[in-house]
């Protein structure tokens, strides 16, 4: 029998109550596909920032460098810790030190869910840079406090690292409607994104098969929200891609239904999955947490582990469960209600 090794970090907030719900359910068709899923769990949290003074223990990287994927709730509890620390603590060294560069976030309208948006079906993959951009950590502050003071955050794209991430966003065009849209801020970013559109065209050579659209992040967003259906695959840099899958979230219902992967593509390391959404502390401890996002990310772990069928299966259950009106609304169902509602339509 088959044996995956899965580190399991919760974090905070509702990221406990989700990553148990879709364990529930990744436990339940691992039992019906005949394979295993051993889990190891670390508490790594905010909680465990009070008790420790850091968010991972010194050895914490290298210990996760040993399992076959990685299962993240969210991380965060602004109230008690700063952002800043609790996530360059945690989720961003983890993206960083297993090079896991491409972040796919999947954004379609599940049966049932009533979007925002009165057009029809959507299928969207976005492809997220992941690893340096905006998101590099390089710049600093002088004169804190005082009238003069200057904040700078530096972007960092390199070649290296714009290459990879464009060649796998064709990649991934040619694998689905041969589309692939590059969303820059080129007309105000004269270097970072003029790098990326000139690399764009350079590859786009390579590539005949795929169709390559460039459009500015501001009328992306207009766009995403206007005419969803033309679009197929999406490039974009770290910060960018991050703020067009909260859209692109809103857009499939809301955050409760945003999956998504961070893949290290050589699997030279560990690759991540954990839904789009964060630890959410308004609805933290009440039970009404989606976890269609969670178990989403959950079909796409057990994918990338080999496990089609599985994943298939999954994904199939999630459809069903919202096309009986299950989970389709906020808080019109308990985390638990949809949870067991999935597993009864894999076996169903
Ligand atoms: P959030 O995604 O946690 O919440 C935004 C809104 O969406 C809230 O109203 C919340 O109730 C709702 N929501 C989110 N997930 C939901 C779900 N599964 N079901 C129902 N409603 C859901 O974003 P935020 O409030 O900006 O961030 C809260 C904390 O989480 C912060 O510390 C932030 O830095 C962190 N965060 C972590 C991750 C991560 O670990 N991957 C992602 C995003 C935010
Ligand atoms: C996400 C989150 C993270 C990000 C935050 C919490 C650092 O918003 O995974 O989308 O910006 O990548
Ligand atoms: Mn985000």
């Amino acid at each position: 029998m088959t044996e995956h090794q899965i580190a399991l970090i919760p974090g905070d907030g509702i990221g406990v109550d989700v990553t148990q719900a879709a364990m529930k359910v990744l436990q339940a068709v691992a039992g019906m596909e005949s394979f295993t899923l051993h889990t190891g769990t670390f508490p790594w949290s905010c909680a465990y920032y009070h008790e420790t003074g850091a968010m991972i223990p010194q050895d914490g990287i290298e210990t996760l460098r040993g399992f076959d994927a990685i299962f993240l709730g969210a991380v965060g509890w602004p109230e008690s810790v700063p952002d800043a620390v609790s996530l360059h603590g945690l989720l961003l060294p983890i993206r960083k030190a297993f090079d896991q560069y491409a972040n796919i976030r999947p954004h379609r309208l599940l049966p049932g869910v009533e979007g925002p948006l009165k057009s029809g079906a959507f299928d969207i993959l976005c492809i997220r840079e992941n690893t340096e951009g905006e998101y590099a950590g390089a710049g600093g502050r002088v004169h804190q406090g005082r009238d003069n003071e200057v904040a700078v955050q530096t972007s960092i794209f390199t070649r290296q690292g714009v290459e990879r991430i464009l060649r796998f966003g064709f990649e991934q065009a040619q694998a689905r409607r041969g589309h692939l849209t590059s969303v820059t801020k080129s007309n105000a970013q004269q270097y970072s994104m003029v790098f990326w559109d000139e690399m764009t065209r350079a590859l786009a050579a390579e590539y005949p098969d795929v169709t390559v659209s460039h459009v500015h992040i501001d009328a992306m967003a207009a766009k995403m929200v206007m005419n969803p259906e033309n679009l197929d695959v999406i490039v974009a840099s770290n910060l960018f891609g991050d703020i067009l899958t909260d859209l692109g979230a809103a857009i499939q219902g809301g955050l409760g239904f945003a999956a998504s992967a961070n893949i290290c593509p050589d699997r030279s390391a560990p690759s991540m999955f954990e839904p789009v959404h964060g630890s959410a502390p308004d609805i933290a401890g009440k039970g009404i947490a989606n976890p269609i996002a969670a178990i989403w990310s959950g079909a796409m772990m057990l994918r990338h582990l080999g496990e089609d069928r599985a994943a298939d299966r999954v994904e199939k259950a999630i459809a069903e469960t919202t096309g009986q009106g299950i989970g389709i609304r906020p808080g019109s169902h308990g985390t638990d209600e949809i949870t067991d509602a999935v597993i009864a339509a894999m076996k169903g």
